[in-house]
């Protein structure tokens, strides 16, 4: 019978010889984490990602709640922000770029509002359609290694910012607005566990 009392001892060892696994016993994971009540695991960073992003993207629309103007998603991914940027938004539409879109067909963005291609060639070209029309921008655009992120935080910036109304809010999870003349930093909420970034800009 499993006591109804949870108690916080530490975790007993599995019982059985360190032997009777190929690669060594649990014993060697305390090892590599060396303290593991307090490791921080692929799991809590990624609820800790997306509660922050969360929180964010909620403080945002209320930011911006009054103001016209579009919305625009720099990263689809999986369709994750996007969706809750959907609901957020109901009634405005929302501009959508990535290299591709390997969402399933309920999380796809209507054609005529989602970009496909490298943010160097599909910002540009939707510039001049939609120059100064959009209200928020959410660039969502790291990856696991930030070797592998083409320095993105230094040019994206630049290519988001003749999309924007004045008094537009950026919101990222890169500080894509670091020392950019016109982005105003302003403290997001939410980012005690993890960092998101934004300025108002214009
Ligand atoms: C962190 S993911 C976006 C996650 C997404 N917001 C979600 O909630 O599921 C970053 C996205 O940026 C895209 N990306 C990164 N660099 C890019 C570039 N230079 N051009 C186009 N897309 C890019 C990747 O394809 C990836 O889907």
């Amino acid at each position: 019978m499993f006591s109804s009392e949870c108690r916080n001892d530490p975790e007993p060892r599995n019982g059985i010889p360190t032997a009777a696994f190929k690669k060594g016993s649990l014993a060697n994971n305390a090892q590599k984490q060396p303290d593991m009540n307090t490791a921080h695991s692929t799991l809590d960073r990624m609820i800790d990602r997306l509660t922050t992003q969360r929180v964010a993207l909620g403080w945002a629309a209320g930011c911006v709640a009054g103001s016209p103007g579009l919305v625009m998603e720099i990263g689809l991914g999986k369709g994750r922000t996007y969706d809750h940027l959907r609901s957020l938004f109901p009634q405005r539409d929302i501009l959508v770029f990535d290299m591709g879109a390997r969402v399933p067909a309920s999380l796809r963005p209507d054609d005529d509002r989602l970009f496909l291609g490298d943010f160097r060639d599909t910002l540009p070209a939707a510039t001049e359609r939609f120059r100064g029309a959009v209200r928020l921008a959410h660039a969502d655009i790291g990856s696991a290694r930030e070797d592998e992120e083409d320095g993105i935080r230094n040019w994206i910036g630049g290519l988001i910012e003749p999309f924007l109304a004045p008094d537009a809010l950026v919101l990222s999870d890169r500080p894509i607005g670091a020392g950019r003349r016109g982005w105003e930093p302003v403290d997001v909420p939410g980012t005690e566990r993890w960092a998101y970034h934004g300025w108002r800009v214009g």
